[in-house]
C-alpha cells in the first residue's frame, strides 16, 4: 500500500503540508465547523492532522506525469498507427482544435518568434513534427528520426498530461505554461482515437459522439457508451476513495487502471469487483512509478478562485445554506467537504441520475456500484458538473438539488448558495 503518511517515518525527506490547510477560506472554515456538527455521527472520526507528501518523491512523479508513457508506443502506434495519422493530416491548427496544447516552456526563442511572425506555418503537419520534436506537444511524446535526411514521426504515445494538463493560454488559445492537474475540457480524445485506420466505422461512430471533455474509461472492456467528464487531479489529498465512484482507495489503484487498460502501457491490472485483468508485462513499466506518481499528484492543490470572481458577502450567508436549508454538508462533510472516506451513495441519492435517456448508468458499470461524493474545492475551475456533465453552470448544479431533493430554497439562497460554490 502506498500511503502518504507511510513516509512520514522519514525525518530526511522534504514535505509539504496539505496545501488546502492553511489556504482555507472563513467561509469554508465556517461551513466545515458546521458540517463536522453533522457529521459526528460519521463512524469514523476525522482526522486531527492535515496528510503531507513527500516533496522529493512528489518531484520524480511530475516528470512521470507529464512525459511517460509506460510503454504504450505499441497501443498508439503499432495497432492505432496514430503516427502517421499525425504526420500526414494533423497540422498544428487542426491539433489545437482537437484541444491538444503547446507548452511554450518547451519552445526555443527562434520557434517562438517563427510562430509570432509567421514563417512557422501552423498548417503544416510538419510543424507538429517539430512540436513534438521539441515534446512540446501536452501529454503527446513523440520519437523522431531522421529518415531520408527528412525528420520523420517514428512512434507516438500519451502520457497522463493529455487529459489532466492544460495550458494558460498566455501566448494564444491553447498555447501556454503548463497547468498540471486541471482538466483538458477542450481535448476530444474520442475525435483523435477515431482518426486511426485500425477501426471499424462503428468504433469510430462511439468514439466521435463523445465530445470535448469527455472520455469512457469503461467503453473498451463493457462495450457500453456513457463518456465521463474528464475530472481535475488536483486537490485530492486526503481524500480516499479516488473515482467518481469511488473505486480504489487511493490514488495508484486508478493510476494503474488507467496506465495500463487506456493509455495501454505495460503492466498488468486485475480487479475481480469489474472482472477486468488486463497483463500487458513483461516488461512491467508501470508499478514501480506509482509512488512518485501519486506523490505528485497529492502535491497539486486546488487552485484558489481568482480575486474578484465571487461575492464575499453572499458566500459568507451561502456557507449558512449549504450547511443548514441546503442540507449540502450532510455529505459534502469536513475540510475537503466530502464523507468520501466514510461512505459512498446509492445511484438513488444522487441528483445527476437517471443518466439522459440510452446512456447506462456509470454506477452500474462500475466496482462499487456506487457515488463518491465529490470533493468541492477548485469547483469554480472546473466546469461542467457531476460525473457526466449534466450540470452546465453552479447555478443548475444548486436548481437541480433544489427540485429534485424538494428544498424549497429562496431565490435569495440559491443565489447566495452560489456564490458560495464559487468561492471553495
Ligand atoms: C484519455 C484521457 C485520460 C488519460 C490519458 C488519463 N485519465 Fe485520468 N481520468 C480520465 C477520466 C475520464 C476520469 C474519470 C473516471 C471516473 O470517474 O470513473 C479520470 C479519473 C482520474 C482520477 C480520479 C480523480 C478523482 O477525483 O478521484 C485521477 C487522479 C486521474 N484520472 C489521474 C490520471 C493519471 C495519473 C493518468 C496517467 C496514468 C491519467 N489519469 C490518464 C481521463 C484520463
Ligand atoms: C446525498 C449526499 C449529497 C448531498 C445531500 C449533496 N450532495 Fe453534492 N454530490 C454528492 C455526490 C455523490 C456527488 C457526485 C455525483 C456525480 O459525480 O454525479 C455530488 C456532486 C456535487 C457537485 C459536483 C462536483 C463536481 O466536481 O462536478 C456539486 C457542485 C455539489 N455536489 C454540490 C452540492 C450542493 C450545493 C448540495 C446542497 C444543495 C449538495 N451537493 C448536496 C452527494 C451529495
Amino acid at each position: 500500500m502506498i500511503h502518504p503518511n507511510h513516509s512520514s517515518s522519514s525525518g530526511t525527506r522534504r514535505r509539504l503540508v496539505a496545501a488546502w490547510w492553511p489556504r482555507l477560506s472563513l467561509v469554508a472554515v465556517v461551513a466545515s465547523a458546521m458540517a463536522l456538527v453533522i457529521a459526528a455521527c460519521a463512524d469514523r472520526p476525522a482526522p486531527t492532522e492535515p496528510e503531507t507528501v513527500d516533496l522529493a518523491l512528489a518531484a520524480q512523479g511530475r516528470d512521470i506525469f507529464r512525459f511517460d508513457t509506460f510503454g504504450d508506443e505499441t497501443f498508439w502506434t503499432d495497432t492505432l498507427r496514430m503516427h502517421v495519422v499525425i504526420a500526414s493530416a494533423v497540422d498544428p491548427t487542426t491539433a489545437l482544435a482537437v484541444g491538444l496544447k503547446v507548452d511554450t516552456d518547451s519552445l526555443p526563442a527562434a520557434v517562438v518568434r517563427g510562430i509570432q511572425d509567421g514563417s512557422i506555418s501552423l498548417k503544416s503537419p510538419a510543424t507538429t513534427v517539430a512540436l513534438l520534436k521539441l515534446n512540446a506537444v501536452v501529454g503527446v511524446k513523440g520519437t523522431v528520426s531522421t529518415v531520408a535526411g527528412r525528420d520523420t514521426l517514428v512512434r507516438v504515445g500519451i502520457t497522463c498530461a493529455l487529459c489532466h494538463s492544460t495550458v494558460d493560454n498566455s501566448f494564444a488559445p491553447g498555447i501556454g505554461k503548463r497547468l498540471d492537474g486541471w482538466a483538458n475540457r477542450d481535448l476530444n480524445p474520442g475525435a483523435i482515437i477515431a482518426l486511426s485506420p485500425a477501426l471499424t466505422a462503428a468504433q469510430k461512430a462511439v468514439y466521435n459522439s463523445w465530445g470535448a471533455g469527455k472520455y469512457d474509461p469503461r467503453y473498451n472492456f463493457d462495450g457500453k457508451n456513457g463518456p465521463q467528464v474528464i475530472p481535475p487531479a488536483y486537490g485530492l489529498l486526503g481524500v480516499h476513495k479516488v473515482t467518481a465512484t469511488g473505486d480504489g482507495d487511493e490514488l495508484a489503484y486508478w493510476n494503474r487502471y488507467v496506465g495500463v487498460t487506456q493509455m495501454h502501457g505495460h503492466g498488468t491490472f486485475s480487479e475481480s469487483r469489474t472482472g477486468v485483468q488486463v497483463n500487458n508485462a513483461p516488461p512491467d513499466l508501470v508499478s514501480s512509478k506509482l509512488p512518485a506518481l501519486q506523490a505528485y499528484q497529492l502535491s497539486l492543490s486546488a487552485p484558489t478562485p481568482p480575486a474578484g470572481s465571487f461575492d464575499a458577502a453572499a458566500a459568507s450567508r451561502g456557507a449558512l445554506v449549504f450547511a443548514g436549508a441546503g442540507r449540502c454538508a450532510s455529505c459534502h462533510s469536513g475540510a475537503l467537504l466530502t464523507d468520501a472516506n466514510v461512505r459512498l451513495h446509492a445511484p438513488s441519492e444522487v441528483v445527476s441520475e437517471p443518466e439522459q435517456s440510452g446512456v447506462p448508468s456509470y454506477a452500474s458499470r462500475s466496482a462499487t456500484r456506487m457515488y463518491r461524493t465529490a470533493p468541492l474545492h477548485g469547483l469554480w475551475q472546473h466546469a461542467p458538473y457531476f460525473h457526466n456533465g449534466s450540470a452546465a453552470t453552479l447555478e443548475a448544479v444548486v436548481e437541480l438539488y433544489d427540485s429534485r431533493k424538494h428544498l424549497g430554497l429562496s431565490t435569495q439562497q440559491k443565489a447566495d448558495l452560489v456564490q458560495y460554490l464559487k468561492s471553495l
